[in-house]
């Protein structure tokens, strides 16, 4: 069939590309084991009562969830101090980032956001018409809120901030985001994509829903994907007014959040204790990776999020590979620019343990 029957807008983007599967390493290599800490998953999988919660849900897939997810925006208003209709819960927070295209930009709107980051704020810019407005991270990989002022004019409709970013995993300062938003002016909406925002250890940071609470028109965006081990459930969520909500509820799907993932996500809320321990962990697997990598001469960008962007001053590539031969999948980042760069998600203690002791003889080759 010929292209030419595609929408115009459709023939700009290109399929996403996922990074490799553990079936296909283990396959392609003859390993049995496959530790991958390519996709900032969670390494202790979802809080056992999340998995009770989805096996009591199974039962009844026969019957459509509650449309709403009025409980867990119930919980969710609870947690961030927000009236629960300023809650909308979707199939993942990819798919909130696409609702929010679709609800907001126009053909020939402009969308700003520095690069690299996640890709799908350029997808849901272009798929709708709209103009992605890149501009370079600072020099220390983070969002550039002073550019992207500078480049908002009649036309910009929506400014991402990816915060804390992908790949990078950095963070702007709590009080430059708080004059940025003071200096945006009321035609434009700015989503904050905070799907690591978790995970942000900083004493008195100012997160999303903050904001939404003074007034500001922000979209908050968050998963359940990271933090609490869900990423095969796909559930995300939004915190907004309602006003800057509403188009987005307008143009969801009727039932997007199944059964199972609503009270997995509900559960996994719950447990406490098991999310403290994810943070926890975490934590100290930043500082671990943080010290071993500087000790092979490689640098590690300061992360608040559940993985880190190591420079290995080298061509990334053959590491990437050597590192696929003896079971572990890590990102490499020349798609982002970063030809001499890897992404790793944070393992468990003992994942990044046999991952330093993987890496450390391919470094000293
Ligand atoms: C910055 C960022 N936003 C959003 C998402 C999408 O999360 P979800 O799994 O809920 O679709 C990801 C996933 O990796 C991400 O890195």
């Amino acid at each position: 069939m010929s292209t030419s029957l595609w929408r115009q807008e459709v023939s700009k983007l290109e399929a996403y590309v996922p990074g490799k599967s553990i079936e296909e390493v283990k396959k392609q290599y003859g390993l049995s084991e496959i530790t991958r800490l390519a996709s900032n998953e969670n390494p202790y999988g979802p809080s056992p009562k999340a998995i009770a919660a989805m096996n009591a849900a199974a039962a009844e897939s026969h019957l459509y969830p509650e449309p709403t997810s009025a409980e867990l925006r119930h919980k969710l208003g609870e947690l961030y101090e927000v009236d629960p209709a300023q809650v909308l819960i979707s199939n993942g927070a990819d798919n909130v980032l696409m609702l929010i295209g679709q609800a907001y930009v126009n053909p020939g709107d402009e969308v700003v956001y520095c690069v690299p980051t996640f890709s799908v704020y350029r997808t849901s810019t272009v798929v709708m018409g709209g103009v992605p407005v890149e501009i370079p991270l600072t020099e220390d990989y983070k969002f550039d809120l002073d550019r992207i002022l500078a480049s908002v004019n009649e036309k910009t409709k929506l400014i991402y901030v990816c915060n804390p970013n992908n790949p990078t995993g950095t963070i702007v300062d709590s009080d430059a985001l708080g004059a940025f938003l003071s200096r945006v002016p009321p035609h434009v909406v700015v989503v904050l994509d905070e799907a690591y925002g978790e995970f942000i250890d900083v004493e008195g940071y100012k997160t999303g829903a903050e904001y939404v609470r003074e007034g500001y028109p922000v979209i908050s965006v968050h998963t359940f994907s990271k933090l609490y081990g869900l990423a095969a459930m796909r559930i995300g969520y939004a915190i907004a007014s309602k006003e800057v909500l509403a188009p987005v509820l307008a143009v969801r799907e009727p039932f997007p959040v199944s059964r199972m993932a609503n009270a997995a996500a509900l559960a996994s809320l719950e447990d406490t204790d098991y999310r403290d321990f994810i943070l926890s962990t975490n934590r100290e697997g930043i500082r671990y990776l943080t010290a071993e990598l500087g000790a092979l001469g490689i640098d590690v960008t300061p992360s608040y999020s559940n993985f880190v962007l190591a420079n290995l001053h080298r061509d990334a590539v053959p590491v990437v590979d050597a590192l696929l031969r003896v079971g572990f999948i890590v990102r490499p980042c020349r798609s982002w620019g970063y030809p001499e760069h890897i992404r790793i998600t944070v393992g468990s203690p003992e994942q990044n343990r046999r991952f330093v002791e993987a890496l450390r003889p391919i470094m000293n080759a």
